[in-house]
């Protein structure tokens, strides 16, 4: 039996992460530490309530002594860092938290799990590995041509991403000076179930179900390159097994679009099997993002040659589970939409 301290497991990929890995396998306890910001959910595990192997713990990746009191109270072989500001706009209006957890968090997660793993000097005991969970946006934004890989040089632009690369660059640190176990995967865009309605596609998604405007920044034709959350979830396992210590693994599925043409996609699903009266009036272009980065496109080579990982859900199977989930999970919708939801709408599009 394999303990994961996953953290942000309450979240849109760590809770899709906790669901794969007790689905999947019968040999794994997971240990889910979350702090439940706005992002975090409980309702998102229902499944896994009152598994044997799951623990839920409400906490602070940035709180030393919980984090310390979870390693010494188990024995854990592996942690899954997904806790994290995750939203690009809301880092634009308030960098700090994302300092705080993201970087701050990080790197008292790494010295926590460095204190109960080391057993001499530079060695650690067998078999433990510390995943930092990271993002395709510290490589920066592409032109029209090239991918970013594991070599490309980190160059992130928003406070969103300045945060998620230094995170990498202490766990690289960490490698580094200490030897300490580590792996980095870096993924392009995820959707799937549980996506907070912030993120462009459940956005979309629940604007259109509502005929609410459909707010495109700029001209809509930034490209991002997005990936099914569970082949995520697949990638993430397959490198705490399999990866080599101390590499970084991009994850992508070579799934490049617009964000006009996600909306457009959306709208036409919608148009066809649920509601006729949806229409391209409801596109709205507003103001556009501060700084925003006009493409991101992963080459994936590394981890399909070494690993033999590759994305088992096409994006057209991917968009319309993702729509069909939303559609039957409305009260799911309601109730993140409901309270802060709507402060937080009102301040990011008030104006736009
Ligand atoms: P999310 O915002 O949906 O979830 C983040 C989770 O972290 C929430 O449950 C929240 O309660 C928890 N959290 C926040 N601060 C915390 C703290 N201080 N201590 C403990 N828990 C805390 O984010 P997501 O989209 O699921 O992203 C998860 C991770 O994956 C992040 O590290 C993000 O940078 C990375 N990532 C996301 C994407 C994407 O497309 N969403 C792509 C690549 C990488
Ligand atoms: O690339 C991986 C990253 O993807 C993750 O690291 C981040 O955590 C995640 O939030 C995501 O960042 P993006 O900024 O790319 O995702 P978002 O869904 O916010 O926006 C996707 C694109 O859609 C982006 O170009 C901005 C645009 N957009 C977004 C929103 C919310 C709009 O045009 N209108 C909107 O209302």
């Amino acid at each position: 039996m394999k303990t994961y301290l996953v953290t942000g497991g309450a979240g849109f990929i760590g809770s899709n992460f906790v669901l794969y890995m007790l689905r999947r396998y019968d040999d794994v306890r997971i240990i889910n530490l979350d702090k439940l910001t706005y992002a975090g959910n409980l309702e998102n595990l229902r499944e896994v309530e009152g598994n044997p192997r799951y623990t839920f713990v409400q906490g602070d990746i940035c709180d030393q002594e919980a984090i310390k009191t979870l390693f010494e109270g188990n024995e854990i072989d592996y942690v899954v860092n997904f806790a994290a500001e995750s939203h690009v706009d809301r880092s634009i209006a308030n960098p700090q938290v994302f300092v705080e957890t993201n970087v701050l968090g990080t790197v008292n997660l790494l010295n926590a799990a460095k204190n109960a793993w080391q057993i001499g000097d530079d060695e650690y005991r067998e078999g433990c590995k510390f995943l930092q969970v990271s993002t395709d946006e510290v490589y920066g934004s592409l032109g029209a041509e090239g991918y970013f890989m594991e070599t490309t040089p980190l160059d992130p632009h928003s406070p969103y991403s300045s945060s998620k690369a230094s995170a990498d660059l202490f766990v690289k640190a960490y490698y580094d000076t200490y030897r300490f176990p580590v792996n980095i995967t870096r993924c392009s865009n995820n959707y799937g179930p549980y996506q907070f309605p912030e993120k462009l596609i459940p956005l979309m998604i629940h604007n259109t179900l509502q005929h609410k405007e459909l707010p495109v920044y700029g001209d809509g034709m930034q490209v991002r390159d997005w990936l099914y959350v569970e082949d995520h979830c697949k990638a993430i396992d397959m490198v705490i097994r399999n990866g080599v210590t101390g590499e970084v693994y991009n994850v992508g599925g070579h799934n490049e679009r617009p964000n006009i043409a996600i909306v457009k996609t959306i709208l036409s699903y919608v148009k066809e099997h649920v509601d006729p009266s949806v229409g391209e009036g409801l596109i709205k272009h507003v103001e556009d993002r501060k700084g925003h980065d006009r493409r991101y496109g992963i080459d994936p080579e590394k981890i399909r040659r070494d690993l033999g990982w590759f994305p088992e859900t096409c994006f057209e199977v991917g968009i319309e589970k993702t729509i069909r989930w939303y559609l039957t999970h409305k009260e799911w919708m309601e109730r993140v939409t409901s309270g802060q939801y709507q402060e937080y709408y009102r301040a990011m599009y008030a104006g736009k």
